[in-house]
């Protein structure tokens, strides 16, 4: 018998199985119930009382190793499939889709205009979106009766009816009044942000919008710097070719005032559907500071004078992509953002 746990011992020793069905086949020839440990342990019965002790521990010990050996065997068998489960692993498929997001086609206008202003030396400011009645309207010579100080053009925050009310400013025009009241001279600022209007939601009109306005007053600024300054801008903004022309208009803070349109840059000039025929798309109103505007924040006006204009964002990105309908700005439909794309 001592041979025989012998003999089992070294085959067990050099057992070698591939798979996991002659790793069973081995378990059963060892250990199953006809196998051959478990016939030693039969066999065993009928050992001397003398001789039990020491074949008792070997075979155990046998029996142990035995059952050792077949589950390293298993957990052999396991990696070398792992192993060979990853060696069907297509490299060529195509890897997970994690988009990456773009940037908003307003931002990517703001940037794109705040840029230009800013390689002509102009400084970026903003003011608050909750303004004050005098920042938006008295300051710059709004007259009280004025209809942009309406319910209907305003979303107020207190009592219309009391003085001074709190209102959403419905132009970035009062950042001007801010950067007067606040900045050494002379001034030349750029001021991005949103505005807001009590307009009905269509394809032309929102009640959240965005503007740029601009500012410049020093000694000696004329009409002619204003118009060079929005010639280059729009040079810069549409293309090199772009003509401007300008309209006389009227806002109570700029005298004389102007609406300034380019030429169209789709059709160059010849009329098609976006300029509806006329060869030009307006882009900005403009004028020079009326003196009210300059003493109401305590800049002498025989001393200083200067020019202001304002931009629509969405109204250039409309016309920088043919965008015909306004909701798309604030729908945040990604097939829409998603057709944007920019350096910036
Ligand atoms: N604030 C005007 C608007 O919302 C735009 C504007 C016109 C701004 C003329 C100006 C300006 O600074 O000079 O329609």
């Amino acid at each position: 018998m001592k041979d025989r746990i012998e003999q089992i011992l070294g085959e067990i020793e050099g057992l070698k199985c591939a798979t996991a069905a002659e790793i069973e086949e081995a378990r059963v020839r060892l250990l199953g119930k006809k196998g051959e440990i478990t016939a030693l342990f039969d066999e065993f019965r009928s050992v001397a009382p003398e001789q039990k002790r020491e074949f008792g521990q070997k075979l155990n010990q046998l029996k142990t190793a035995a059952a050792a050996k077949i589950e390293a065997l298993k957990a052999q068998a396991t990696a070398l499939a792992d192993k060979a489960a990853s060696g069907n692993l297509d490299l060529s498929r195509p890897g997970d889709d994690y988009p990456l997001g773009s940037r908003h086609p307003v931002s990517i206008v703001r940037e794109e205009i705040v840029e230009i202003f800013r390689k002509f030396g102009y400084d970026v400011a903003e003011g608050p979106e909750i303004e004050d009645d005098y920042h938006v309207f008295t300051a710059l010579n709004f007259p009280p009766e004025h209809p942009a100080r309406e319910m209907q053009d305003t979303f107020f925050v207190t009592d219309n009816q009391k003085e001074n009310p709190i209102l959403l400013r419905t132009h970035t025009s009062c950042v001007q009044v801010r950067c007067m009241e606040t900045m050494p001279l002379p001034i030349r600022v750029i001021c991005p942000g949103r505005v807001f209007r009590n307009e009905a939601i269509s394809a032309r009109a929102h009640c959240i919008f965005h503007q740029v306005e601009g500012l410049y007053i020093d000694e000696h600024v004329t009409f002619a710097d204003m118009k060079q300054a929005i010639l280059l801008f729009a040079r810069e903004m549409f293309g090199p070719e772009t003509q401007i022309r300008m309209r006389p208009s009227y806002f109570p803070f700029t005298e004389p005032s102007a609406e300034v349109d380019v030429s169209c840059n789709i059709c160059h000039g010849k009329g098609c559907n976006v300029c509806k025929g006329t060869g030009w798309l307006e882009i900005l109103g403009c004028g020079m500071v009326d003196p009210n505007v300059l003493e109401a924040s305590g800049i002498d006006s025989t001393k200083y004078s200067g020019f202001a204009f304002g931009m629509g964002i969405e109204r250039i990105a409309m016309l920088k992509w043919q965008v015909k309908d306004l909701r798309h700005y604030f729908e945040n439909d990604l097939r829409f953002l998603s057709e944007f794309e920019s350096n910036i």
